[in-house]
C-alpha cells in the first residue's frame, strides 16, 4: 500500500512512522511547513516532499489527511476539483467530531472515504508507534469501504469501532472530557496541593487518581466517593470557604467538578441535602 499524507503535524508524523512500521509505502508528505515535512523525511525513508497537497497524490493508494479539522472539507474539495483523487484512491481524515460529509466531493470522484479518528492524545514530537498499538479508533465508513478502513486501524496496531455519522460529535465529546477534563480535574486537584504546601502531590494522586479512574471505568458513576456523593454539606462548605479565601482562582473548578460529581446522584439524594448543596456551589465566591 502506498501512502500519502497531508499535514506533516502530530498525527501526520506518527501515522507516516506506524504505516511505515506496518509494510506501508509512504510515497509523500504535503502542506504544512517545509521544516515539518523536511523532519518527516529524516526519520521516515524514501518520502517525497510537496508543498502542493494535489502534487502529493500520483503514485498513492491511501491518501491520510491530518491537517487541522477545520481545513478537512477545503483540502478534501480542492483534491477533488483538481483530480489528484479518484478511482483506486482512498482518502481518510483523522478527525474526531468529523464524519463523512467533509469528504463528500471526493466521494463523488469514485475515491472510497473512511474518517478513522485515533482515540488517543499524540503530543508534539511524539515518534513512537508504540503509542497507537492497542489504541481504539472511530470509524465511520460505508458499504465496502468500511473493510478497508478497519483493516486499516488494525494494520496502524489499532481496534476498530464503528461510529455512526450522526455519533461523531457526542463520541469526540466523551473522548474530548475523558481527555482534557480528567487532566484539568489531575491539574487542579494538583493546584490545590500545592496551595496546601505539599511539595510530592504526585506521591498523593498518581495511586489516588489510578484506582479512581480504574473503578469508574470498572463500575461508572456507582463508584464515585466523596463528600458530594455522601452529601457531606459541612465538608463541601469548608472546602469552598478556605479555597474561596486561600486559592480563589481554584473556585470555579472546584465548583464545577463538584456540580459534576454530583450530577448522577441527583435523583436519589436527599432533596434537603441536594438544595443545600446547590446553594453552596451556586455561590460565587467572595
Ligand atoms: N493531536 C492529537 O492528539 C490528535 C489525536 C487524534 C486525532 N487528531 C486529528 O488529527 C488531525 C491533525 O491534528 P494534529 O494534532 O496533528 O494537528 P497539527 O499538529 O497542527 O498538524 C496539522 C498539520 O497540517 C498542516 N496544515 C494546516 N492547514 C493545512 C492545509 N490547508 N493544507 C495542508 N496542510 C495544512 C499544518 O501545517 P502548519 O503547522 O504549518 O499550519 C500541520 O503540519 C486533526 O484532524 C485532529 O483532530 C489529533
Amino acid at each position: 500500500m502506498k501512502v500519502a499524507i497531508i499535514g506533516p503535524g502530530r498525527v501526520g508524523t506518527l501515522l507516516a512512522v506506524a504505516a511505515a512500521r506496518a509494510g506501508m509505502r509512504v510515497v509523500a508528505i504535503a502542506g504544512g511547513a517545509e521544516t515539518a515535512r523536511e523532519h518527516l523525511r529524516s526519520i521516515v525513508a524514501g518520502v517525497r516532499s510537496y508543498a502542493e497537497v494535489a502534487s502529493a497524490t500520483q503514485g498513492a493508494e491511501l491518501v491520510l489527511l491530518c491537517v487541522p479539522d477545520g481545513a478537512i472539507a477545503d483540502v478534501a474539495k480542492a483534491l477533488a476539483r483538481d483530480g489528484a483523487v479518484g478511482e483506486g484512491h482512498r482518502v481518510v481524515h483523522v478527525a474526531g467530531s468529523l464524519g463523512l460529509e467533509p469528504l463528500r466531493q471526493v466521494a463523488l470522484t469514485g475515491a472510497g472515504v473512511a474518517a478513522c479518528h485515533p482515540a488517543m492524545t499524540v503530543p508534539t514530537g511524539a515518534t513512537d508507534p508504540d503509542l497507537l498499538v492497542g489504541v481504539a479508533w472511530g470509524v465511520t465508513a460505508t458499504g465496502s469501504n468500511l473493510g478497508w478502513a478497519q483493516e486499516l486501524v488494525t494494520d496502524l496496531g489499532g481496534d476498530p469501532f464503528p461510529i455512526p455519522e450522526d455519533a461523531r460529535v457526542l463520541y469526540h465529546a466523551g473522548l474530548a472530557v475523558g481527555s482534557n477534563a480528567v487532566g484539568a480535574a489531575v491539574a487542579t486537584a494538583r493546584r490545590l496541593l500545592m496551595a496546601a504546601r505539599i511539595d510530592r502531590p504526585d506521591r498523593f494522586l498518581a495511586p489516588l487518581i489510578e484506582r479512581s479512574v480504574a473503578n469508574v471505568l470498572d463500575q461508572g458513576a456507582q463508584a464515585l466517593t466523596g463528600p458530594v456523593i455522601r452529601g457531606d454539606v459541612g465538608t463541601v462548605a469548608t472546602h469552598l470557604e478556605v479555597i474561596d479565601r486561600d486559592v480563589p482562582e481554584l473556585s470555579a473548578a472546584y465548583r464545577a467538578l463538584a456540580e459534576a460529581t454530583l450530577a448522577p446522584v441527583r435523583v436519589t439524594m436527599d432533596p434537603t441535602i441536594l438544595a443545600e448543596l446547590d446553594r453552596l456551589l451556586s455561590q460565587t465566591e467572595r
